[in-house]
């Protein structure tokens, strides 16, 4: 089955992830809330009924733990962090219908009721389980209490999740080598009785759902190998106290798993908006238990969740299914990971008191690569973008004919706006609305942008200036023209800069709000008369951008200080107890050398050549990974190297690369990799030869 494209006459929900309330927002959150934001305001621009919701997280081992290092209860904790988020969203101008949180009564109530619709329905049974255990501090260690190897890719892990490496979910029980996170001590695993939801059971509805599921092809794909690989069962409380007791159990000391009650967030939001509207104006069953459209904007790190447990949960307990999930990629920072504890980060406050319009980012990161594409944010980039797009082409596209419009006729032209003005808007109104309907917020930004790009051709071509003495009606249709390009470009723009996009719609004259317009107020022609238009946009001068990154460096390099001081201070730190934000593995910081030396044969057994990539592709379903076949002069080898995200794979053909040839074969995601290509760095920037050593040469 395939959905109807937007707009439907049936009510869409959008929803952003929700973050967890443990700490400062930073860029890479706010990449996912102004993206849904902007795909909201962009569905409603096509005339999509549209509600966005979201809420703050506030269960679970991320929140408890740094709680506790705080030394506060849980509950004030996060409450405190969800009224930050509060106040600090709308000054992105991410403005949603409802913005609840997950320990509020609505929530609680109605994790409860699901709950217990499981149940009922069959699809919760009871086992033994095993969970770690810190002996020093006598108590459980659910999830990110205990850090660990994974089982599945052997990277360093925590206990609910694989975040440095293959990026699974972990149930309890599953982690190797668990070390509590309270104590730094090795944990045990005991045995306890725990409530399981039947995941298993719905292989064959999610593989269907998978085939009608809309949105970014990771979240779409990706999916499909777990299913294939068996799905297990999914373990539904914890023993802890902080959060919604299952119900019927409150007096025994477990809680529902945070995953239980935070996706259902998404839907108590919804019926909050809906209760405070009215059911007349916007009805939370009809997207929740009959056919609307829900759309999820997601972090690609909670795919599995939004894609397994989720939509094998709504079927489970009577939901209507998502009919998107859009995962986008993650921020770097100047080429490296975003690291909060490291400080490598763009925090809100820091932007917001950088005096930069909140809009500025928002076009920043909306149009700097496809949604799914990671997004490396420099101010150098930033800056480009904003000269470039926002101030070189469309700030001065609307400055330059606003301002010719005002002068020479107080405001629009009375004239009809030509054929090929109307058609190229028309044109430009066809991308937008394609453009929401393949989920790329990027080119309904860029819409804009083009149109704009194609307003200052327009007139440079036209030069109304010319025209005013020897042709005025020429100069008057030029500048009638214009106008209109100007009002469709705010329009347009709107879902992506909407507080610069109102600025222009009230320069022009325009009542009530650009947020309110259709596509088709693009070619309706704007109010007779204006007043003298002012510039929408500020070039960002390059001492600043100096400025800003001589700062960005100067924090990185003070925590890389402070840390390196702590380390020595205190040996326990070693096992984090922040809510690590990392996204990337981050190596920036030089490993040490290794104390023991090798002899000349032990580095004789290494057989490592020069070779060639002749195909290099990603392997599908693995975040990471890329199958290479790598002449080497004697053979073509395979190898699979985890690149894909740090290459474009394409461009690696005919690269000269350095193999270890005689590493010993593996498997990875079912590929056999037949040595190592050696690379540095956390780019992975591949070693080569300097010069011309043949194709099948030992390195010695
Ligand atoms: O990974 C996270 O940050 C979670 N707080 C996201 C929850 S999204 C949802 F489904 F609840
Ligand atoms: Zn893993």
């Amino acid at each position: 089955m395939s959905h109807d494209d937007f707009p439907t006459d049936r009510p869409a929900v959008v929803t952003c992830g929700l973050p967890y309330a443990n700490g400062d927002l930073h860029i890479g959150h706010l990449r996912g809330y102004i993206g849904a934001d902007a795909f909201t305001r962009a569905l409603e621009t096509l005339g999509q009924q549209a509600a966005y919701v979201s809420g703050s997280d506030m269960h679970g081992t991320p929140v408890a733990v740094n709680a506790e290092e705080e030394g506060v209860d849980p509950e004030s904790f996060a409450l405190r962090w969800h009224e930050q988020y509060e106040e600090t969203f709308p000054k992105f101008n991410v403005e949603f219908d409802n913005y609840g949180h997950t320990h509020d009564e609505t929530n609680t109530e109605l994790t409860q009721e699901i709950v217990r619709t499981l149940d009922e329905e069959g699809y919760v049974y009871e086992d033994e389980v095993l969970v770690a255990y810190d002996p020093k501090a006598d108590d459980h260690l659910p999830d990110r209490y205990v850090v660990g190897t994974c089982p599945y890719c052997g990277e360093k892990a925590r206990g609910d999740e694989c975040d440095e490496g293959c990026q699974r979910h972990l149930e309890p029980g599953e982690i190797e080598n668990p070390t509590s996170v309270r104590t730094g001590n090795p944990a045990e695993y005991r045995e306890r009785t725990h409530k399981f939801f039947r995941v298993s059971e719905f292989a064959d509805y999610l593989t269907e759902f998978l085939d009608d599921l809309e949105g970014t092809s990771n979240a779409r794909n990706q999916p499909r190998q777990w299913i294939e690989e068996g799905l297990q069962d999914w373990c539904l409380t914890r023993d802890m106290e902080w959060g919604i007791d299952y119900p019927g159990a409150e007096e025994e000391d477990i809680v529902l798993y945070v995953w239980v009650d935070a996706p259902i967030e998404y839907i108590s939001s919804t019926k909050q908006y809906s209760d405070r509207v009215g059911s007349d104006e916007y009805d939370w069953e009809e997207v929740w238990k009959n056919d609307g459209e829900i759309i999820h904007v997601i972090g690609r790190d909670i795919i599995q969740h939004h894609t397994i447990f989720w939509p094998a949960m709504l079927e489970a307990a009577n939901y209507n299914a998502p009919r998107a999930v859009a995962a986008t990629g993650f921020i770097t920072i100047d080429g490296k990971g975003l690291s909060t504890s490291r400080n490598r980060a763009i925090w809100a406050k820091e932007y917001l008191e950088e005096g930069f319009h909140p809009d500025l980012l928002r076009y920043y990161l909306t149009t700097t690569g496809g949604l799914q594409q990671d997004v490396d944010f420099t101010w150098t980039a930033f800056q480009e973008k904003v000269n470039g797009e926002l101030v070189g082409t469309i700030g001065n596209f609307w400055y330059r004919s606003l301002l010719f419009a005002y002068r020479n006729y107080e405001g629009r032209p009375d004239v009809e706006v030509t054929s090929e003005v109307e058609e190229r808007i028309e044109g430009a109104i066809g991308e937008f609305r394609e453009a929401v309907n393949d989920y790329s917020l990027r080119e309904c930004g860029l819409a804009a942008t083009r149109l704009a790009q194609f307003g200052n051709e327009y007139i440079q071509r036209n030069e109304p200036w010319k025209l005013t003495d020897d042709d005025p009606e020429r100069a008057a249709q030029v500048i009638r023209d214009c106008v209109q390009i100007a009002k469709a470009v705010g329009v347009l723009l709107e879902p992506v800069a909407p507080g610069k996009a109102q600025a222009l719609w009230e320069q022009l004259g325009e009542d009530g709000s650009v947020a309110d317009a259709h596509l088709e107020d693009a070619l309706e022609a704007p109010p007779r008369r204006f007043e003298q238009p002012g510039e929408l946009f500020e070039k960002i001068e390059d001492d600043r951008v100096d400025e800003l990154e001589t700062k960005l460096d100067e924090k990185i390099t003070a925590a890389a200080e402070q840390e390196t001081e702590s380390d020595e201070g205190d040996e326990a730190e070693e096992t984090d107890m922040a809510d690590e934000t990392e996204t990337a593995a981050d190596t920036s910081d030089l490993e040490p050398l290794l104390e023991d030396r090798i002899s000349f044969e032990d580095f004789q057994n290494l057989d490592i050549r020069v070779g060639r990539v002749e195909v290099a592709e990603g392997i599908d379903g693995a975040d990471d990974l890329a199958r290479l076949e790598v002449d080497i002069g004697f053979e073509t080898r395979q190898v699979v190297a985890g690149i894909k995200q740090l290459h474009d794979l394409e461009s690696l053909s005919g690269t000269k690369c350095i193999l270890l040839a005689n590493m010993a074969p593996a498997e990875l995601f079912g590929v056999e990799s037949n040595g190592m290509i050696l690379a540095a760095g956390e780019e992975a920037d591949l070693l080569t030869t300097h010069g011309d050593a043949d194709i099948g040469e030992k390195v010695r």
